[in-house]
């Protein structure tokens, strides 16, 4: 099967022809589905000056960001949709998809003028290819290969959890590899053993809700706005953690998979009786007792895989790795066990593109680009 490519050719800004064509065998590379292909490139080529544009729209931001040699940020502009779902109490993928198109092109022109970059100073675009919503998938996929093609510059799709990993290293020199993982969003929970830009073994996950999911079905019940994790990490510092022992599931057991399906319905049904016994339900105390179980599951299977891999080091990402409690509660154990722990600022902890263009220029470097006829993948596995 021979699929057409543009040839790698610097565009004249003047000139809007994309250039002659050239043909791959894909008996020699494979750039089928979302596969990505390896093709030779030095390494050198992908240096701190390069400029990569991230598109993330793979859920409810709608992301564009500019970043020089995968840590520097010139531009993060992230529009959120969180009013519009609100309403809806979550996230509506049709009115998110819309909402995608609508404000793509302007976050794209913002990040550029922040940047105080032209499209013509990129060398690589990436957008996250998956998991996430399709209809959102499509939307940030489509205009970053339009964006590649007219440009005539390299495209990469990124895996949106290994993106959140690299959050880890925006701003920040100083990160190292190995380290233990822990992605905690409202759509994934997972410890992983990050040996080094792409080798990754995953230690264990949740078997059932993500923990940000807990957070947002605990929030949603008590009567809190949507998103319900900041909401249950504001009214926590007005509660008491230790009002109600909630329980902790699998927390003492070997291995590093955890369950949040018991902690939400303990939550549900101590609040039932407490009211049909006709007692006083002190939302405040509900919130915090809730987030310290999530704490001390999360803390102590962190721990455990620090002990299991022997690293030194701990990143922390993904939306959930914003809670104040968690941030605290990792701090402390990291601290008494004098291992590193490196968190993304709050902003860079929920879903941004900035941490989309610092994957793709890590996987630029190791000569990874994928084809344009990649398509994304609302199921794509980090492994
Ligand atoms: O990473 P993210 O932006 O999107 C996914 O990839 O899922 O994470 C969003 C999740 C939501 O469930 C939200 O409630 C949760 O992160 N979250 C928080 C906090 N900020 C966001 N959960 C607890 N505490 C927070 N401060
Ligand atoms: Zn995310």
């Amino acid at each position: 099967m021979l699929i057409a490519m543009m040839k790698p050719q610097q565009m004249d800004k003047e000139n809007w022809s994309l250039g002659e064509s050239w043909a791959i065998d894909a008996s020699e590379t494979t750039w089928t589905g979302t596969e990505t292909a390896v093709k030779e490139q030095l390494v050198e080529e992908w240096d701190d000056e390069t400029l990569v544009l991230g598109i993330e729209t793979s859920c409810d931001e709608t992301s564009a960001a500019v970043v020089r040699g995968g840590r520097d940020i010139l531009s993060n502009v992230i529009a959120s949709q969180t009013e519009l779902h609100g309403e809806y109490g979550g996230i509506v993928p049709e009115v998110a998809a819309r909402a995608h198109v609508e404000a793509l092109t302007p976050a794209l022109r913002e990040a550029l003028v922040r940047a105080d970059a032209t499209f013509w100073d990129l060398d690589a675009v990436a957008v996250t290819l998956g998991p996430g919503l399709i209809g959102s998938l499509l939307v940030g996929v489509a205009e970053a290969k339009a964006i590649a093609a007219v440009l005539d510059i390299p495209f990469v799709g990124v895996n949106h959890l290994e993106a959140h990993i690299y959050s880890n290293f925006l701003g920040n020199h100083d990160v190292k590899w190995p380290a233990v993982v822990l992605l905690i969003s409202g759509g994934h929970t997972m410890l992983v053993h990050a040996r080094g830009h792409g080798d990754y073994t995953i230690l264990g996950g949740t078997l059932d809700d993500a923990a940000g999911e807990a957070f947002d079905k605990v929030a949603r019940f008590l009567g809190l706005d949507y998103p319900g994790g900041p909401e249950i990490d504001r009214l926590s510092l007005l509660g008491d953690p230790e009002a109600v022992r909630f329980p902790r599931s699998m927390i003492g057991e070997p291995g590093f998979d955890v369950s949040y399906s018991g902690l939400k319905t303990s939550v549900i049904n101590y609040v039932r009786k407490t009211e049909s016994s006709g007692g006083t339900v002190n939302v405040a105390d509900i919130a915090a007792s809730f987030q310290q179980a999530v704490v001390d599951i999360e803390v102590a299977k962190t721990i455990a895989a620090v002990d299991h891999t022997m690293v030194e080091s701990v990143f922390v990402c993904g939306g959930v790795a914003a809670n104040s409690g968690l941030r605290t509660g990792l701090e402390q154990a990291c601290l008494d066990r004098s291992i590193a722990l490196h968190c993304p600022s709050i902003e860079l902890c929920t879903d941004n593109a900035a941490m989309v263009a610092s994957c793709g220029t890590a996987l630029l470097r190791r000569g990874i680009y994928t084809s344009l006829d990649a398509a994304p993948d609302p199921n794509l596995p980090l492994l």
